[in-house]
């Protein structure tokens, strides 16, 4: 990668830049005074953020980062705030990082699995979402399997609403952790963006939330994105989504510093995308003689779960130094724990957030 050519917060101009921060913040003097720093109530994707506000939320969560690889983690800063993880689709990842990181802050906070809940006795989500603002959450975290229902209950609830995946659409809190994983990995420093890494996404892209949080996270932030699919598995709009689309996963590789993998996503195939599983491996599996097309030391990344032996082996996957899949996880609850301090200033009365929520 060009490293001269890597851009930084620092490049921000300086109407963008405002006053000075709190010096007690890990970003201080790098972005927009106070609230204008994030000035987003919600976070329901990666394509409501910009660039400086994504690279906030990285910035952020480098303290938490640190805090976390501490024997004691736990700060008291969302102490008396309650948060809901209401989670409408299954989830390891995710719901546990959250959950994680909502107590390690010291926030009181509440599980809601739609398998349990009155969801199967056919309340709609809407009447869901009331009865959950009503308890008066501070905070409701929300995964489901439709599009835009998190921007839906956004919409009716009163207190900042965390996407943490929709359907096809958004999955931002994994972007924002797949970015600040490859910035460790690259041993970057606080501030630095992504410019001129050259970084392959392959696997469903057509149905992958991760992908599209990825594709405009990963482009913001001034990487060289590269998609790779089987023809039935690209989205018609890749032309417009500012990335390079590959049908050969070979020419995909080439010069590639990241290789990001993703699952077919069966549960939102209607009908036969794939030959076979055993063929998708063959043409698409990141095997040990594939990942030597790529840089000597590319990265390989997975959001997980991972389908071992089909989109990925495991030699690949357990790669003890150029594999970034624990990584992943462990930035996991580090980028929650910043979305979930940040987008919680103006509740919690912190200096110069109390008009949060002027965007969308
Ligand atoms: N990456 C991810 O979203 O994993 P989970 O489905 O386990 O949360």
């Amino acid at each position: 990668m060009p490293a001269g050519n890597r851009l930084s917060a620092d490049d921000l101009t300086s109407r963008e830049l405002g006053l000075m921060q709190s010096p007690n913040q890990p970003s201080a003097g790098r972005y927009p005074a106070g609230g204008l720093a994030f000035p987003h109530r919600d976070l329901t994707g990666i394509g409501q953020l910009a660039r400086h506000e994504i690279l906030y939320l990285l910035d952020e969560a480098e303290q938490w980062v640190d805090l976390n690889r501490q024997s004691k983690k736990k700060t008291d800063l969302l102490r008396g705030l309650t948060i809901i993880n209401a989670f409408f689709e299954n989830s390891t990842r995710t719901l546990l990082s959250f959950e994680i990181a909502g107590k390690r802050l010291g926030a009181d906070v509440v599980n809601m699995h739609a398998a349990q809940s009155s969801v199967k006795k056919g309340e709609t989500l809407i009447d869901t979402a009331m009865t959950i603002n009503a308890m008066r959450a501070d905070a409701i975290v929300i995964r489901h399997a439709s599009s835009g229902a998190v921007r839906l209950i956004a919409e009716k609830v009163d207190c900042p609403v965390l996407n943490a995946g929709d359907g096809q659409h958004e999955h931002p809190t994994q972007a924002l952790l797949d970015a600040l994983a490859m910035r460790h990995a690259l041993k970057l420093p606080i501030g630095s963006d992504l410019n001129g890494l050259k970084v392959t996404i392959c696997g469903d892209i057509l149905h992958s939330r991760v992908a599209r949080s990825n594709i405009l996270s990963l482009t913001a932030l001034g990487a060289d994105v590269r998609v790779c699919a089987p023809p039935a598995l690209m989205p018609e709009e890749v032309d417009v989504m500012g990335v390079t689309p590959f049908y050969d996963f070979d020419a995909a590789l080439k010069g590639a510093n990241v290789v990001m993998m993703l699952r077919l996503q069966q549960e939102r195939m209607s009908g036969q995308f794939i030959p076979s599983p055993r063929e998708y491996r063959h043409l698409y599996g990141l095997t040990p003689e594939r990942l030597a097309k790529a840089e000597p030391d590319a990265f390989i990344m997975h959001p997980g779960p991972m389908n071992r032996g089909v989109e990925i082996d495991s030699t690949v996957a357990d790669h003890p130094t150029r594999s970034l899949i624990t990584n992943q996880v462990e930035m996991g609850v580090a980028i929650r724990m910043a979305c979930l301090e940040v987008l919680t200033r103006r509740t919690r009365q912190v200096p110069g957030w109390d008009a949060v929520g002027a965007a969308a």
